[in-house]
Order: structure tokens, then C-alpha cells, then sequence
């Protein structure tokens, strides 16, 4: 008989993820990795677990499992324990968002806000300060200005362009900031591209700033629904933490909210540690729908991209259409370095300014006949929408201006339908214009 003392963790069996010497690749992974069928009757995918708690083998470990999630012994669980700290579809889950952005951890949550909320509470105390790059999502932007500035927390905000001078200014100027109230530089948030004017961050640039100014106890997080995980992986140019809306591009079929964050296990621990207090892991149906997600993602996220550019090249010569905001026609020579140096693809989200203001817009929405007009993106179906007057309304208009989120931005979201019929779709609407 086993010692109940010590019964092991079913962990599962580890997937192969090297073969004669060749590592695989996301997309191999992502059909097997982190699930052990033999735990689950031989299940080929895994069973959703609808349970709210997990049985101990026994009492001493029900200890043991507790002073991992409670922080009292380093490490974390051992077991699963209680479906508000994991659960199997949410531990597979985070197993394979790991793999894409080569993070030693990745963390699941119930939306991509409560990604971002619970990641910044996790590292900010009174008198503290966050540096970010503008603009944000505007939810992420108001959760910074609106509510943790109620707790005393106060930000600094840098254009999404910033050079390497520029950057280093605003760290010094939040440092001086942080040090007369009191508090540190907790850390330094960007989004890019950013939400919805597709603005590319330099990450390589601020960890430098960073690393001048702060040194590396301070956390560069980032943002990186629009282009992740397949063209652009910030960890590797220097982030400490990946942030995703998986409602986006993960998900991709529009039928889900969640979020996730990933980095080394020394940023996860605290976020996990708030997770496990405040909730907001993601549910277990949620999960094992974006597993099956994850199967396809590289198909759709190629597809989609493809589909973008044609219909990008079609914009762009149309006499209605002022300019266009797509990373595959970069004019700026910064943006188009930064791009060049950080993304291996344009992805399939732009801005469309159509000539005219907030009526011309209005009018080109409302004549979509395969393009549905609904916020979000990176679903299989196109999405178009007007920011200033939607997601982005409640940006105070002074700041809209600054950022360029004008009247005349429609934002694109292209999906995997057929091209030509989406370029007739494009083009009968704009002679309505
Ligand atoms: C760039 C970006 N970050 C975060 C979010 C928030 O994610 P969610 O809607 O999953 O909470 C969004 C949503 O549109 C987004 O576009």
C-alpha cells in the first residue's frame, strides 16, 4: 500500500518536447503538451473538471498543499486544492501559453482586465508609481488613472514612439516622483501595439532605460494582444511580463473572455498569490475552450494576416480612404525599425481613416454587409468599429487628439473569411460613403 503520507502529485506524464535533438515548435505542442491522458481514463483531450474542490489523499497533505498556495512554504501547490486557486483544464492551459512566449510561468484569469488589474495590484503600494507607454486600452489606461490612483498610487505616461533619451527622462522624472512620496517606481506598463492607433513601443529601448534608471527590480510588462503570440514576443526583447486579452487572437472565434500573463516565476509568485486571495482564474469551460483554440491558432493567425494585407493593399490606393494605420505600410522610419526589429508579422488589426470625420465613418460602418460592426478583434469573422466614439469614448478629448484617435478611425479587425469577398465587402461600403 502507498504511505497516504506521501502520495505524489498526478502530475502528468512530461510531454516530449525535444526529438532527436530538434525542439518542437509552439504549433506541435499545442496538440498534447501539459496533458497526460492515462490521469483522465485515457481521454484523448482532456475531460472538462466541473468541481468547485479537489479531494486531498490525506490530511497531511491537505497541509502541505495549503502552505504552498498561502506562501508559507515557497514553491506554490502541490496538488490542486480549490478551484478559485487552479485546476487541471487551467494548469494545461497555462502549460501551453508558456510555450509560445518561452516563459518559465504563465497565469489564466477571467478576463484580459483582470489580467491587467490583478497584475498591477500585485505590484504597486501607496505612494508608488507606473510609468506606461500611451496610449493604452482605454480600461487599462482608466484603471491607472481612475481607481489605483484612489489608493495613492500615481503614473507618468510616455508616447508609444519614445526614444531612448525620451525614455530615460520620464523614468528619471518617475523616480524623483516616487521618492518624494515615499514610494518606488513599481513598474513600467506598456501595450504595443497599442490599442487602436497600432503604435509599436521600442521594448528593447525602455529595458535599457530601465536597467540605467532602475535597475532590474522593477518590472517592464507589456501588453500584447494585438500582435501575440505569434509576431511578436516581447520576453525576448527584453519584458519581464507578457500580458494577453486571450478574448482576442487566443481565443479567436469571439465566443469567450479571458486573459493570462506569463514571465519568470519571480513576477508570477505575487500575482499568483493575489489570484489565489481575490479570484478571477479563468473558468474550467473557459479553459478547455481556448486549449481547443490553441490547436489552430498559428492556421488563423496566418490566414487572418494574409487576408490583411491584401485587403490593406486594396485600401490603401481607394480615393475615399485618407491613410491607413497597418503595420505591413510602417512611413515612419522609427516605427518601421522598431517593427523591423521586434515583429515577424503585421497582423491583421489596423486603423482605417476614411476621408471625411464621424458621419463618413458612421455611414462606411453601417454599409458593412460581411464586416459586422462590434467591438473586439481577432476573431475568425472582420470586426470594425469606431474607437472614439466606442471603445475609446471616455478618453478625454484632449488626450484623443494627442494620441490620434480622431473621428474618421475606424478600426479593422480581419478575420479568415475569403479575401475578395471581404475587398467587395470594404468596397461597396466606401462608395456609400
Ligand atoms: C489591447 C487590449 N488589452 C486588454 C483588453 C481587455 O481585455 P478583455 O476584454 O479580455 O478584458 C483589450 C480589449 O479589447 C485590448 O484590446
Amino acid at each position: 500500500m502507498t504511505d497516504p503520507h506521501s502520495a505524489p502529485r498526478r502530475k502528468p506524464k512530461p510531454s516530449a518536447e525535444k526529438l532527436a535533438g530538434r525542439k518542437l515548435k509552439p504549433a506541435t505542442l499545442m496538440m498534447g503538451h501539459g496533458y497526460d491522458p492515462q490521469l483522465s481514463e485515457g481521454a484523448l483531450k482532456p475531460p472538462i473538471f466541473l468541481t468547485s474542490t479537489f479531494a486531498f489523499p490525506s490530511a497531511a497533505d491537505g497541509k502541505r498543499h495549503f502552505e504552498g498556495i498561502t506562501g508559507k512554504r515557497p514553491g506554490g501547490a502541490e496538488g490542486l486544492v480549490y478551484s478559485r486557486f487552479n485546476g487541471p483544464n487551467q494548469e494545461i492551459l497555462e502549460d501551453r501559453l508558456s510555450v509560445w512566449d518561452e516563459a518559465e510561468d504563465a497565469l489564466c484569469f477571467s478576463s484580459g482586465m483582470t489580467a491587467i488589474c490583478v497584475l498591477m495590484l500585485a505590484f504597486c503600494s501607496a505612494s508608488d508609481v507606473i510609468v506606461h507607454s500611451g496610449p493604452l486600452y482605454a480600461a487599462s489606461e482608466g484603471f491607472v488613472a481612475r481607481t489605483l490612483s484612489r489608493f495613492g498610487v500615481t503614473y507618468r505616461d510616455f508616447p508609444a514612439g519614445a526614444d531612448s533619451a525620451e525614455l530615460e527622462s520620464v523614468l528619471e522624472e518617475a523616480k524623483a516622483l516616487a521618492a518624494k512620496q515615499g514610494g518606488k517606481v513599481a513598474m513600467v506598463y506598456l501595450e504595443s501595439p497599442a490599442n487602436p492607433t497600432n503604435a509599436l513601443v521600442d521594448v528593447e529601448a525602455v529595458r535599457g532605460a530601465r536597467d540605467a534608471v532602475l535597475g532590474t527590480d522593477c518590472p517592464i510588462a507589456i501588453d500584447n494582444t494585438f500582435l501575440g503570440p505569434l509576431w511578436q514576443q516581447p520576453l525576448r526583447h527584453g519584458a519581464d511580463i507578457v500580458v494577453y486579452s486571450l478574448t482576442k487572437y487566443v481565443g479567436g472565434h469571439s465566443d469567450l473572455v479571458a486573459g493570462s500573463v506569463a514571465g519568470a516565476k519571480r513576477w508570477m509568485d505575487p500575482v499568483r498569490m493575489l489570484r489565489n486571495t481575490m479570484g478571477g482564474i479563468a473558468d474550467p469551460n473557459t479553459a478547455w475552450m481556448l486549449l481547443r483554440s490553441l490547436e489552430t491558432i498559428e492556421l488563423r493567425m496566418q490566414r487572418a494576416g494574409e487576408n490583411a494585407a491584401k485587403v490593406c493593399e486594396f485600401l490603401a490606393q481607394h480615393p475615399k480612404v485618407e491613410g491607413l494605420g497597418y503595420l505591413g505600410m510602417i512611413s515612419d522610419a522609427r516605427q518601421q525599425d522598431i517593427y523591423r526589429r521586434h515583429c515577424t508579422g503585421a497582423g491583421s488589426t489596423f486603423s482605417l481613416f476614411v476621408k471625411g470625420g464621424e458621419a463618413e465613418s458612421f455611414r462606411f460602418l453601417d454599409s458593412l454587409r460581411i464586416a459586422k460592426l462590434a467591438v473586439s478583434l481577432g476573431g475568425t469573422e472582420t470586426l470594425a468599429s469606431h474607437p472614439a466614439a466606442m471603445t475609446h469614448l471616455s478618453v478625454p478629448d484632449e488626450r484623443k487628439a494627442k494620441l490620434g484617435i480622431t473621428d474618421n478611425l475606424v478600426r479593422v479587425s480581419i478575420g479568415i473569411e475569403d479575401p475578395d469577398d471581404l475587398i467587395a465587402d470594404f468596397d461597396q461600403a466606401l462608395a456609400k460613403v
